[in-house]
């Protein structure tokens, strides 16, 4: 890399943690530069230019350049039935179904709709599919408005539907017949309807949300932050969720030494609870 170009990564790389929360150390810049690359052949721009066009727009996260780079920058790999929680999170609906009318769900890093549609097959196994809608409302958000657009259409490739047991396979999606690869299946409506997916950044606060969460998933998306800036998001999450509710991170990332009153959930790794 030129120096040039390292000069113009440093600047993306601290727009980015700036406006998005998403963070490239320096020794990570070669991996952003290559993240870029199909920005600069679309775009018909050099790392330069997009650099000197962000610090342009002066740091607007919402400009069509600033939203290609957030959703080219950020890491969107999920699975559906991702970790081993989905039987502790089946008996935390089932509790809280007893507390409430209609049990409000977050999947706050969404990405393709993956976590927000297991967590809705998990809540339709339990509650059956005439009582879903009724019972649960599911939110899925991301920063990543292409990704999400994939989650809103619920098309999955065979490599994605292989966390999938068979039998739930069946009962909650369908194979496209008119497509030329096989193996591709798609979401079924009862469950698609319960979930709305919308475009959102974690950094920016307050969360805009008329009424609280019972259960939050927070899940692969805090390692993005510097330690600080986890600490702001888990504690705005702790300030949405009802008392009692519940927030699901990955067994991978932990609130340890985070000055919050999040209450860690016993012998469970990566779930925590606000005090009822
Ligand atoms: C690795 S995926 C995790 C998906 C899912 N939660 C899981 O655990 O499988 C991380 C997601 O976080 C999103 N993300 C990154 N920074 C974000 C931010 N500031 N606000 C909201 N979402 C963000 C990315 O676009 C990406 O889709």
């Amino acid at each position: 890399m030129t120096g040039e170009d390292i000069h113009a990564l440093k600047d993306i790389a601290s727009w980015l943690n700036e406006r998005t929360g998403i963070y490239y150390p320096e020794k990570k810049l070669d991996i952003l530069k290559h993240k870029l690359f199909k920005i600069c052949i679309e775009q018909q721009m050099n790392i330069k230019e997009i650099a000197a066009l962000l610090m342009f727009e002066n740091g607007s996260s919402s400009s069509s350049l600033a939203l290609m780079v957030a959703s080219a920058a950020s890491t969107n790999h999920t699975a559906f039935f991702r970790e081993d929680i989905w039987e502790f999170f089946k008996d935390v609906l089932a509790q809280t179904i007893k507390t409430t009318d209609k049990v409000r769900i977050w999947s706050a890093a969404a990405s393709s709709g993956e976590e927000a549609y297991s967590i809705a097959i998990v809540a339709a196994e339990l509650l059956g599919l005439n009582m879903l809608s009724k019972k649960v409302t599911m939110l899925g958000t991301d920063i990543d408005f292409q990704i999400l657009k994939q989650a809103e259409e619920g098309i999955y490739p065979p490599d994605r539907m292989e966390d999938i047991e068979p039998d739930l396979r069946k009962k909650y999606f369908t194979e496209l017949s008119d497509c030329s690869v096989k193996g591709i299946w798609k979401i079924h409506d009862d469950i698609k309807n319960i979930c709305l997916f919308r475009r959102m950044n974690l950094k920016k606060r307050p969360y805009p949300f008329k009424q609280r969460f019972h259960i939050i998933f927070c899940r692969n998306v805090l390692y993005y932050f510097i330690p600080d800036e986890r600490e702001r998001i888990v504690n705005e999450l702790y300030r949405v969720t009802e008392n009692g509710g519940y927030l699901f991170v990955s067994v991978t990332e932990s609130l340890t030494g985070m000055s919050t009153p999040w209450q860690r959930v016993p012998g469970k790794t990566g779930i925590y609870r606000k005090k009822g």
